[in-house]
């Protein structure tokens, strides 16, 4: 019997190929690049990961604002290790996915408590919370050096354009193949700019609709461009339809107690984890409003409510869920003594500012202010 060798499958992209778009993309690099605040710290693996981390669900220019004052206030690993949960969601508030939130923070204690630094390459920065293929392989090409490709959906778009890949970007198969070159065509120098570089070319140039080509650094290279099809490449899911996102109707209840408002911290985990609401919940297919009401008033450990006032709706539109709150004010003269296990307060708006809630909450708030107002 022979013994099976490891299969080294063919390089797809001949040496040349990979030297000439290396060059074209990293001069365009040199004179395009967007000037971003985490650039300007480059071999800071911290500042690198928060950097990703909000980058992965967010637009760059949403994530801007937010990066500058979370840098401000948390310089460091050990100063985010060591800081508060809350505190750490209030300068996260409005951002959502809070799950990658609360996973940078549980990731900068374990190293704290383990007395380890960053780890330096991406096969061991996979391994902490919320790092994925793409986060780790982007920190560690920026911060360390490593010649690791960081593979989004920009970059599998400018790769499929610019060998004419046919195959599902999106299926196992097409990905691998995106992965694979993407891989070959790193250089050993500037691996972190080379990948940002396709960042910023998938962004500005190579866009999903109306790609510049006459302002692209490849287009010699580019088949898409050569055969005039930019608009069918990259092939995207082509078998699955897309569904439509499921609706849920939420009942919420703003209890108001001498100017105080009642609002309860959610479990860290799920949605929304670890921000403020106010006591709310999903309302049964059939059920009314005021079963919901009589519900959150029990859950909420309160003898009872006063006079609730339909005070306005709202639509929140989240990635998996079209939710649409009804919200009521009422008047509550009991003191809690919830049963649902959250950690539950009464707040006076100002207090309620330096809270942390998640956007859908806060517009809720914003929707009762008039009717707080009358009160
Ligand atoms: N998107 C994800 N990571 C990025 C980065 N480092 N620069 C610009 N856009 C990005």
């Amino acid at each position: 019997m022979t013994a099976h060798q490891p299969r080294t499958e063919p390089a797809k992209i001949p040496p040349n190929q990979r030297r000439t778009v290396r060059r074209q993309l990293l001069t365009w690099y040199d004179r395009h690049q967007r000037d971003l605040p985490w650039r300007r710290h480059s071999n800071n693996a911290y500042a690198q990961w928060v950097a990703e981390v909000m980058l992965q669900q967010t637009r760059v220019d949403t994530v801007r604002d937010y990066y500058t004052r979370f840098m401000k206030r948390f310089p460091t690993i050990r100063a985010l290790a060591d800081a508060p949960h809350d505190a750490v969601l209030k300068h996260w508030e409005g951002l959502g996915y809070y799950r990658r939130v609360l996973n940078l923070h549980r990731a900068a204690q374990r190293l704290r408590d383990e007395k380890r630094a960053i780890p330096t390459t991406a096969a061991e920065l996979h391994e902490l919370p919320g790092l994925g293929d793409y986060t780790a392989a982007a920190i560690a090409a920026i911060a360390y050096g490593e010649r690791k490709a960081a593979v989004d959906g920009n970059v599998a778009r400018v790769i499929a354009r610019l060998f004419g890949i046919t195959e599902d970007v999106l299926s196992t198969r097409g990905k691998k193949t995106i992965t694979t070159m993407a891989q070959e065509l790193i250089p050993c120098k500037r691996p972190g700019d080379f990948n940002q570089a396709w960042m910023d070319l998938g962004s500005a140039v190579c866009t999903p609709r109306s790609p510049d080509c006459a302002a692209c650094p490849l287009r010699r290279g580019c088949v898409a461009a050569a055969t005039n099809r930019t608009g069918e490449l990259p092939v995207r899911d082509g078998g699955r339809k897309s569904r439509a996102i499921p609706r849920v109707d939420l009942v919420s209840v703003i209890f108001v107690n001498d100017g105080r408002l009642l609002v309860r911290q959610r479990p860290k985990g799920g949605l929304w984890s670890g921000l403020w609401e106010f006591p709310t919940v999903e309302r049964p297919g059939g059920g009314s409003d005021a079963q919901s009401i009589k519900t959150i008033t029990k859950d909420s450990g309160l003898a009872g409510s006063h006079h609730p006032v339909r005070a306005g709706s709202i639509r929140h539109k989240l990635t998996h869920r079209d939710l649409r709150f009804e919200v009521y004010v009422a008047a509550s003269d009991r003191e809690t003594k919830n049963e649902n296990g959250m950690k539950t307060r009464w707040a006076t708006p100002a207090q309620l500012d330096r809270l942390s809630m998640s956007t859908a909450h806060r517009r809720i708030h914003d929707a009762v202010r008039g009717v707080l107002n009358n009160q």
